[in-house]
């Protein structure tokens, strides 16, 4: 099976000894406390999980700035994006040499973690622009996920953390949240060996669908695990109990029995397109995956980044065995009406844009308000209905 990233064997940051876990528990209550920003939140059920493995806990600022500007930390580890626990008050832990991380997203805010605090250091403007700038590829504070890094503070908390539960993932999405730790033990179960990873954030569409059965066909691969964010998102974005189910639904109407597991993880999304793309393969390759898809505007927001930057970056900035994981780039992908089924653009070169079914987010949305079907060649009429019953209620 596929290595994780940057160690032997995953290293997930979970207690799972129930002995040790009882006396953390107990330990944490009598702790100085802080509670998370959703993002550092989000970042300890990741490593919680064991999807950042080999990180230990979160970065210091040097290491934050190596990963932001250089891709690696100062020990040369290759990690994408800094991993940071960036507070805008260190009052109440003044002093303390371990502490407990309150979760922000779970009424009375339970504690989600504790750690040991190696250092606070005190971000600059300069350095944050810096990091924002190099994740985002801009500093608009439109960007959902720029307003979200900026907001959280400039205290950075760094140190080994030990993870106590999973947040409201695991009591929210009971059949779908993951750890990294279990979905590795799934593909094992089922004896496949060459595993594509469907990154997603949306309701799958024909073009979602058909992407995991031509990756699937290309590759000879042995099954597909559709992977969904289960974090925060924003505005306009429709929630996960609503895209788990329409892709559920999908998936089991169409996809050949066991060819696809379905499954999330516990983030929240960054928008930050290529460099997002490159933290997705380090994470599915944590999870067990051989394969990751990256299509057309991977990850991305609005006008911030090229169509196929999160495929370049691979070939531009990712060294040369950084990672184990292969990148399965995928074409603009849309139904032909010529062909009669949907294609990558790539394949059919004799098209003109007439000759595919394509309609943006935007108009979907509007159809399926006003209760409109998208026509079959774009999405599969289980799954419109699906979404035509959530923005319905929307309305009402
Ligand atoms: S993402 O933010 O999670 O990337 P989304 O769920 O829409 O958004 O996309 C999931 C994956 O499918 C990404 O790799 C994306 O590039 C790819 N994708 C989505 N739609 C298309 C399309 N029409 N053509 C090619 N790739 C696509």
């Amino acid at each position: 099976m596929i290595k994780p990233h940057g160690s032997d064997v995953l290293n997930p940051l979970f207690v799972y000894d129930v002995e040790k876990h009882h006396a953390l528990m107990q330990e944490a209550e009598g702790l100085p406390s802080i509670t998370l920003s959703s993002a550092a939140a989000a970042n300890a059920v990741m490593m919680g999980a064991g999807y950042f493995n080999p990180l230990t806990g979160y970065m210091n600022a040097a290491d934050a700035l190596g990963s932001a500007e250089k891709l690696q930390t100062t020990s040369g580890l290759f990690f994408p994006v800094p991993i940071l626990n960036l507070t805008h008050d260190i009052a109440a832990i003044s002093g303390a040499s371990r502490i407990a991380l309150r979760d922000p997203n779970v009424e009375g805010n339970p504690v989600l973690a504790i750690q040991d605090v190696d250092a606070i250091e005190e971000i600059t403007a300069e350095q944050m622009q810096t990091m924002t700038s190099k994740i985002f590829g801009t500093t608009d504070s439109s960007h959902p996920g720029v307003s979200a890094f900026n907001s959280q503070g400039r205290f950075a908390i760094s140190g080994a953390i030990q993870v106590l539960n999973f947040s409201y993932f695991q009591s929210d999405f009971p059949d779908t949240f993951r750890t990294a730790v279990e979905i590795r033990n799934e593909i094992q179960e089922h004896g496949w060996e060459k595993v594509v990873a469907f990154q997603t954030r949306n309701p799958m569409h024909r073009a979602h669908e058909e992407l995991c059965k031509m990756a699937l066909k290309e590759l000879d691969a042995d099954g597909v695990v559709i992977h969904m964010l289960l974090g925060k998102l924003k505005q306009g974005d429709i929630p996960a109990p609503v895209r788990d189910a329409a892709i559920r639904k999908m998936a089991e109407l169409y996809f050949p029995p066991n060819t696809v597991m379905i499954t999330g993880y516990g983030f929240d999304m960054l928008y930050a397109g290529p460099r997002e793309a490159v933290l997705h393969a380090l994470f599915r390759q944590n999870m067990g995956a051989t394969h990751l898809i990256v299509g057309r505007d991977h990850a991305g927001v609005g006008d911030y980044y090229g169509a196929f930057d999160a495929q370049t970056i691979f070939d531009e900035q990712v060294p040369e065995g950084a990672l184990e994981i292969e990148i399965f780039k995928a074409d603009h992908t849309a139904y032909s009406k010529k062909l009669k089924r949907v294609v990558m653009m790539r394949d059919a070169p004799d098209h003109s844009k007439e000759d595919f079914v394509l309609l943006s987010g935007t108009k979907v949305r509007e159809m399926l308000g006003q209760g409109i079907a998208p026509p079959p060649e774009f999405s599969r009429p289980e799954v419109a209905k699906i979404l035509s019953d959530y923005y319905q209620s929307l309305e009402s």
